[in-house]
């Protein structure tokens, strides 16, 4: 008997959830509206910083944007983020005619290098934008002070990081200009499409705010006119369609709750991977700091030089095997667009070129029983260990 594919990713969505979204949907209030407001008022509760302010919008990368957008990054400016990202991270820049420019990884965390950036700045560069990449936390010391000393922005990608900690502090509440999470369907909480920008900048957030919607400055209205009817609002830019819909703030109200029983099972999945794998030929995820949390979104391992068989090869059998996998990421430096607009050369980014050409990501969800964990390890031991 064959079993049954195991997909790379799945959600949970529980009758909490789907309770949660019936209501909604029986409200009559479906669009942005009190679910919103509550979902970003558990999230800075969340996140346990008061001075954070938390804007919900209808994807990470219309988060990153907004960010950016906000701190007035535009044309003649440079952006220093990582190559081994998602190519959300970068475009927004483009968005407001902004340059890109990308620089390599650490190769052992997999984060973008504090060394690579510092030796990126030049007059140009207006912030750095560091991904979190696979839910561990980039090295946001050396970051924070380098921007400090160059007067740079930073706009955290934590779409990978909830819950991730660094220092002991969650992401999110680092001291960084802004910080942008994901709530897409394979995230470590999902609203179907969302994303959640937090920031303790008051006028990061109020422009944010408007810009999600249209740049109908409708709050600043609100203040300068007691008597305005509820139909009167005013259009202070030409903003952007961002906002996040009530039916998806239900899915996250309760997800929310969930996230550390989420938290435990995705470590303890990858603590039984890291059990079955230790003699293997890979190189396996980096290891968060001592007292420090990984989110575990992505389980990514790397073949070693022993291993009997390459990546693209490996895939294929566990295809067959019948498991998903995937890669995080092809490097933005070889995609058709970022290659040919900033002319670049795999040699420019070693590590993460080498790391791409051997890594590839597991499953790794709540949702996967023993059983499921059992049949990847089996799976992986059998293909590296004939
Ligand atoms: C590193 C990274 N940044 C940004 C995004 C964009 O997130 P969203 O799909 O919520 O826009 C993703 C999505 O997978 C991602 O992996």
């Amino acid at each position: 008997m064959t079993r049954a594919f195991l997909p790379f990713a799945l959600p949970e969505i529980g009758e909490e959830e789907i309770a949660e979204v019936v209501d909604t949907l029986r409200s009559g209030w479906i669009t942005t509206g009190p679910k919103s407001k509550r979902f970003e008022a558990d999230f800075t509760a969340f996140l346990g910083d008061a001075a954070l302010q938390a804007i919900a919008v209808n994807s990470a990368t219309a988060g990153l944007h907004l960010a950016l957008e906000a701190l007035g990054i535009g044309p003649g400016d440079e952006v220093i983020t990582t190559t081994h990202t998602f190519t959300a991270t970068a475009e927004v820049v483009r968005y407001l005619g902004a340059d890109v420019v990308l620089v390599d990884i650490d190769p052992a965390t997999l984060n973008i290098d504090p060394r690579a950036v510092e030796a990126a700045i030049t007059p140009r560069t207006k912030a750095v934008l560091p991904v979190h990449y696979a839910g561990l936390a980039a090295d946001m010391p050396a970051l924070l002070g380098i921007a400090r000393r160059h007067g740079l922005k930073v706009v955290e990608d934590a779409a990978h990081a909830l819950p991730t900690t660094c220092g002991g502090a969650l992401v999110g509440t680092l001291a960084s200009d802004a910080c942008v999470f994901s709530f897409y369907a394979n995230k470590t909480i999902t609203t179907g499409e969302g994303g959640m920008l937090v920031t303790r900048d008051a006028a990061l957030a109020e422009r944010a705010r408007t810009m999600r919607l249209h740049g109908m400055n409708r709050d600043a209205f609100d203040r300068f006119t007691a008597t305005v009817p509820a139909w009167a609002y005013a259009v202070v830019a030409p903003g952007f369609k961002y906002n996040l819909t009530d039916i998806a703030a239900a899915l996250g109200l309760q997800q929310l709750k969930r996230l550390a029983a989420f938290q435990q099972r995705r470590e303890a999945i990858a603590a039984a991977y890291d059990a079955a794998f230790a003699d293997l030929p890979l190189v396996l995820p980096p290891r968060p700091a001592p007292g420090d949390r990984h989110a575990w979104h992505l389980y990514v391992i790397r073949l070693a030089d022993g291993a009997p068989l390459a990546r693209d090869r490996f895939i294929e059998r566990m295809f067959e095997a019948g498991i998903g996998c995937s890669v995080h990421y092809i490097p933005l430096h070889l995609h058709p667009y970022w290659r040919d607009r900033y002319k670049l050369v795999p040699a420019q980014f070693p590590h993460s070129q080498q790391a791409y050409e051997r890594m590839l990501t597991l499953p790794l969800y709540t949702r996967m029983s023993d059983a499921d964990v059992a049949r990847v390890c089996d799976t992986v031991r059998a293909l590296l260990r004939g």
